[in-house]
């Protein structure tokens, strides 16, 4: 349970813990045992109100008695539940422990509402809205901090309702990503490609690919940087440029652009390259919640 590296913290832990238990011990015999100063009437001198004398008795017996019952408590506590240090308890509860208990409570309860989609094919699944509404709902606890609410993505992040996909784009393929997750991998292209001028043109080249990179590019640069592309982006993006699935490279003619337009953006990606992880999102899911959220994703840009 202990996510302490050195041996050092758990024995400081432990030891306030014990320290500051023992001190309240000796805090209640010292204070049992003191006597108030007090004059000979038993009161303490201190008089509100005109008349209102503060007297120095003792508290009830039962009372003093609950602070040694909260130090005995603790000791109990201690023996059975983790909280000295890195001890992790007699009964070996765990926090995380108890999370797994009641997720798989909560996956038994929810395990009939999700039976009917075990025999339905994604295809089916998409055009089910009970399927759908819980598809969206799975979508924006587990996928909507990376790929937004909307699931149009940002920087970095794929829209997933586009149709343009850089792997296979299939309700298979989405849940084997969910599974497993994913990485996009682009090494820096710059030393086969030369100095930044010879980036620049290879930059300007890629714009013309795509409609709306054609607007901005600097045609004579870019006629200079075919022949580079040629040679070196080819060989992942296709000498079209329209990607490879098998290996994620993105797309370059279809105007959409995960890192960023223009022509810093491409020199970018050539200079630094870019590695860009999806977690694994697998343990958090049910097989079939996974099939229904897969649905529900591939149902975004399916709709018929
Ligand atoms: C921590 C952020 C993060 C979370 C959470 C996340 N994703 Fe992703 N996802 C990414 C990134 C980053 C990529 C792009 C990886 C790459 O460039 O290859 C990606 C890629 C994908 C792809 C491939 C897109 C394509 O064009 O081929 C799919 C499908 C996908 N995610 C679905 C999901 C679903 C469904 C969930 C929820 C279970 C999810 N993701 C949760 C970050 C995340
Ligand atoms: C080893 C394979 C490989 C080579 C070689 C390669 N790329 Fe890439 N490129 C990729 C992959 C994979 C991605 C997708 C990264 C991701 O998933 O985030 C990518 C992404 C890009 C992007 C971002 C696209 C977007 O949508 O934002 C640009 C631009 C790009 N590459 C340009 C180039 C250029 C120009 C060259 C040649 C100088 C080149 N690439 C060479 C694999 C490659």
């Amino acid at each position: 349970m202990s996510d302490f590296v050195s041996g050092f913290w758990n024995i400081y832990v432990s030891g306030l813990v014990i320290v500051s238990i023992v001190a309240c011990l000796v805090l209640l015999i010292m204070t049992g045992k003191a006597k108030a100063m007090t004059s000979h009437d038993n009161t303490t001198g201190h008089v509100w109100d005109g008349d209102l004398r503060e007297m120095n008795n003792p508290l009830p017996r039962w009372w003093s008695y609950l602070f040694v019952i909260t130090v005995v408590f603790s000791f109990g506590y201690l023996a059975l539940y983790p909280g000295l240090g890195s001890y992790p308890g007699m009964l070996g509860w765990t926090s995380e422990g108890l999370h797994q208990s009641e997720v798989k409570e909560g996956d038994l309860q929810t395990a009939p509402v999700y039976a009917r989609f075990a025999n339905m094919t994604p295809e089916e699944i998409a055009k089910d809205p009970a399927a759908m509404a819980i598809g969206e709902r799975l979508f924006s606890n587990n996928c909507a901090q990376c790929h937004a609410s909307d699931a149009h993505g940002q920087k970095g992040f794929p829209n997933l309702a586009d149709n343009d996909w850089l792997g296979a784009g299939t309700p298979d393929y989405i849940m084997q990503t969910v599974m497993n997750g994913r990485q996009g991998n682009m090494p820096p292209m710059v030393a086969a490609v030369g100095t930044q001028d010879d980036v620049k043109n290879v930059a300007n080249y890629v714009l013309t690919l795509s409609p709306g990179g054609r607007k901005i590019a600097d045609t004579a640069r870019a006629e200079l940087g075919k022949e580079k592309f040629l040679t070196v982006c080819a060989a992942c993006h296709g000498p079209d440029g329209k990607g490879m699935a098998a290996i994620g490279s993105a797309n370059l003619t279809d105007d959409i652009w995960l890192h960023g337009f223009g022509e810093k953006a491409i020199m970018d990606m050539v200079n630094n390259g870019k590695v860009n992880v999806m977690p694994p999102q697998g343990k958090l899911l049910t097989p079939l919640q996974v099939k229904v959220l897969a649905s529900y994703v591939w149902g975004l840009s399916h709709k018929s």
